[in-house]
């Protein structure tokens, strides 16, 4: 009895003692916070604006970080160390006896110092402006979390010649010359973009010659800086909490707090059109902003990483200069890519412009603009970008191979492509094995062009009057098998969204030279929330005999229809007829259910030789036919 009082009192005192920790702004020395304890702040501003602690990045990882205890969500203003998270076991941030406050990893490694060395007495205090400060025993201040801002400002948070602002590749920061920019500053090439490149900056009301640099957003909105950029709020006045933060997507941007619902609003931001931020859509990507953002790789080019853009593209054709090969040119309308001119040429035809490029190897795509004849030849492709404002097109340079005969129908990117379920189209093939080389849309035509699947479709193989030559031998089929098995996880688990296929069948398995399988057809594709696990179609899809019940039973759709339909196929495979259209068991139809019944007692008895394809005469792989896992024999 005493020992179950004490497991009821315990947790009580742990939580009369952490509201108590909850509620502190200063910590002394000897004192350590574990990443365990990640639930509770560490420590809170006297106003309660600002709260400091551990704050999960990600699974299992943490940044030691200040953020806005009023918003709706956390919003981190500060973080030591971002880029460089830790573990969520074992990790501790303590103000030590020697006066640094040090953030350790689990194994005890230090992941971010302080290195204020003030002995005892020193103290950590958050202040009500957020700004997270170190004093020596004295009250001296050592050290200042508003002296080195990792991507927002806050107010009276000054950026100075020595700190910049950090996201990603971005940087916001003041340049040799006094002038406040933003960069791109990315693993291959570095590129400024705000202001733009292309005025002077005396002539947007910059100046180079005030040296102090030095910037702040004020307490009403206005965020002054000393090359005489002035900026004001859209709600400027007092009394609203702000803050001045660069944002993933490389564009910096002024928020201002609800309070009523703790949410955040723009009020003001630096790029109106996204496109004009370098580096979003990586090397040989191109960005379009319609009016929402988005990326996509020139004919001839796939993504790089299917899951990242801003690593951009990669051509699917191999370069060789020391060879004479044949290229043509595949126009993008009023498109570019900033910068990395090879050449430039004014008052030319757009013929020699396109000749320039063709003799010079190293040229990838040119840019022409007509009215002046100006030729702009490139041998890097970086900051494509594609927009109706563009006075000049660009010209791919591809392999003559690869161009497709419709290229007369001048495939323009700038429309949004509107095929029955095209969209969901456009976002497979930039996420899907199944390989689409373009597409071109211009009134009523449009084109998918997909790579070419050599040997037809699986149903070909195993139904009806196949010729010897024809028929799948047991390896192959395995092959295809665990080919489709594999291709429907992929898009059920690795894609960025999750895919549902919705008609997984024979006929949208093709197969390749090789007998490689590649799942096709997306006409009756669904993308489904990641954070959602069912759909709702209020119209049936797929084809009758390998579609799941849940359609018929208008209950919720998920990625389990596919698994449905895989396992009617995996059947077709193993029997090498269309249990689909109906089962014939000694001349008697029989139902699916049943028959899976039958199958399952044949595989418990061991011999499976009855269930398989009698054109097979008995040549199979017993282990394989009863059991999957026997797929390392594969590789
Ligand atoms: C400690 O852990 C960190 C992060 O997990 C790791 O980067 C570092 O190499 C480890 N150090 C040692 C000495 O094991
Ligand atoms: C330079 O900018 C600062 C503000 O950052 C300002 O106080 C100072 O007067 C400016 N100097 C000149 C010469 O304009
Ligand atoms: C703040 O949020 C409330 C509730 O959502 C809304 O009614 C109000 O208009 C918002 N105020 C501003 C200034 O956006
Ligand atoms: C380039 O082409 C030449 C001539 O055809 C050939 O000898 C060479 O191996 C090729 N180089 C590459 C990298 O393919
Ligand atoms: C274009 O300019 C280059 C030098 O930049 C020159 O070598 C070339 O001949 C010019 N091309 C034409 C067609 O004028
Ligand atoms: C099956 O195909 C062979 C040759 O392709 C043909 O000779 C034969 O008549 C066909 N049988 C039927 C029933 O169609
Ligand atoms: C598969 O494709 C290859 C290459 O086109 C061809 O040689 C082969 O005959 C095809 N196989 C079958 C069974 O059609
Ligand atoms: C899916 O989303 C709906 C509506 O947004 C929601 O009601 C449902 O709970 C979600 N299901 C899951 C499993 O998250
Ligand atoms: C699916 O949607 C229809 C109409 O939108 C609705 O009537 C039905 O209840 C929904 N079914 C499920 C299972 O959510």
């Amino acid at each position: 009895m005493a020992r179950l009082l004490c497991l009821v009192i315990l947790p009580l005192i742990i939580v009369l003692l952490s509201s108590h920790a909850s509620a502190q702004s200063t910590l002394s020395t000897g004192s350590s916070i574990p990443v365990e304890k990640h639930k509770q702040t560490f420590l809170t501003s006297p106003n309660a604006d600002f709260s400091c602690g551990f704050y999960e990045v990600g699974r299992n990882a943490f940044s030691f970080s200040i953020w806005f205890a009023n918003s709706k969500e956390k919003t981190v203003v500060w973080s030591a160390n971002p880029k460089s998270p830790v573990n969520g076991h074992g990790s501790k941030v303590t103000l030590n006896n020697e006066g640094n406050l040090v953030l350790t990893d689990v194994n005890g490694t230090v992941n971010w110092d302080s290195k204020t060395s003030s002995g005892k007495g020193t103290t950590v205090v958050l202040l009500d402006t957020g700004n997270l400060i170190i004093r020596d025993s004295t009250g001296t201040k050592l050290w200042q979390s508003f002296s080195a801002p990792t991507d927002t400002l806050l107010p009276l948070q000054p950026l100075t010649k020595g700190t910049r602002l950090v996201s990603g590749y971005f940087n916001l920061y003041f340049d040799n010359d006094n002038v406040l920019r933003l960069m791109y500053d990315g693993p291959e090439v570095s590129s400024i973009y705000w202001p733009s490149p292309d005025y002077n900056v005396f002539d947007i009301g910059r100046t180079r010659y005030n040296s102090s640099r030095n910037a702040v957003l004020d307490t009403e909105g206005h965020f002054l800086s000393s090359d005489q950029l002035n900026i004001k709020a859209s709600d400027w006045g007092p009394g609203i909490k702000r803050r001045l933060t660069l944002d993933y997507d490389g564009n910096l941007r002024m928020y201002s707090l609800n309070v009523s619902d703790g949410s955040w609003t723009v009020s003001w931001q630096t790029i109106a059109k996204l496109c004009d931020v370098h580096g979003l859509c990586g090397e040989n990507g191109i960005c379009q902003f319609l009016p929402r953002f988005k990326c996509f790789c020139p004919p001839g080019y796939e993504m790089k990483d299917p899951t990242k853009w801003n690593r951009g593209c990669r051509p699917l054709f191999v370069k060789n200069c020391s060879k004479t090969e044949e290229f043509e040119f595949v126009k993008l309308a009023q498109t570019d890519f900033y910068g990395f001119d090879l050449t430039v040429n004014h008052s030319i035809s757009l013929k020699e412009c396109k000749r320039t490029c063709l003799e010079i190897c190293s040229c990838l795509a040119l840019t022409y603009k007509t009215g002046s004849g100006t030729c702009y030849t490139k041998n890097v492709l970086y900051n494509g970008y594609s927009s109706t404002n563009y006075p000049g097109d660009n010209y791919i340079k591809v392999p003559k191979n690869m161009v497709s005969k419709h290229s007369d129908l001048s495939c323009n990117p700038s429309t949004e492509i509107v095929l029955g379920s095209a969209t969901v189209l456009g976002a497979l093939v930039a996420i899907f094995a199944v390989r689409m080389w373009g597409f071109c849309s211009e009134d009523q035509h449009k084109l998918l062009v997909y790579e070419y699947v050599e040997n037809e479709s699986l149903d070909k193989y195993l139904f009806g009057n196949v010729s010897t030559e024809r028929l799948l031998a047991w390896n192959q089929r395995f092959k295809i098998a665990w080919g489709t098995a594999r291709g429907l996880a992929y898009l059920h688990h690795e894609c960025l969204e999750w895919v549902v296929h919705c008609d997984i069948k024979p006929e949208n398995i093709l197969l390749t030279r090789d007998f490689e399988a590649k799942i096709a057809d997306f006409g009756l594709a669904k993308l489904s929330k990641r954070d959602n696990t069912s759909l709702n179609f209020t119209h049936m899809r797929g084809t009758m005999g390998y579609m799941a019940p849940e359609w018929a039973l208008n209950s919720p759709i998920t990625a389990k229809v596919d698994v449905y339909s895989y396992g009617v196929v995996l059947l077709e495979i193993v029997t090498g007829s269309r249990i689909s259209s109906g089962i014939k068991v000694d001349g008697k139809e029989v139902e699916l259910r049943e028959f899976v019944q039958a199958v399952k007692q044949i595989l418990a008895s061991g011999d499976v030789k009855d269930i398989i394809d009698t054109r097979l005469n008995g040549y199979f792989n017993s282990a394989q036919a009863k059991d999957g896992k026997h797929a390392q024999h594969l590789k």
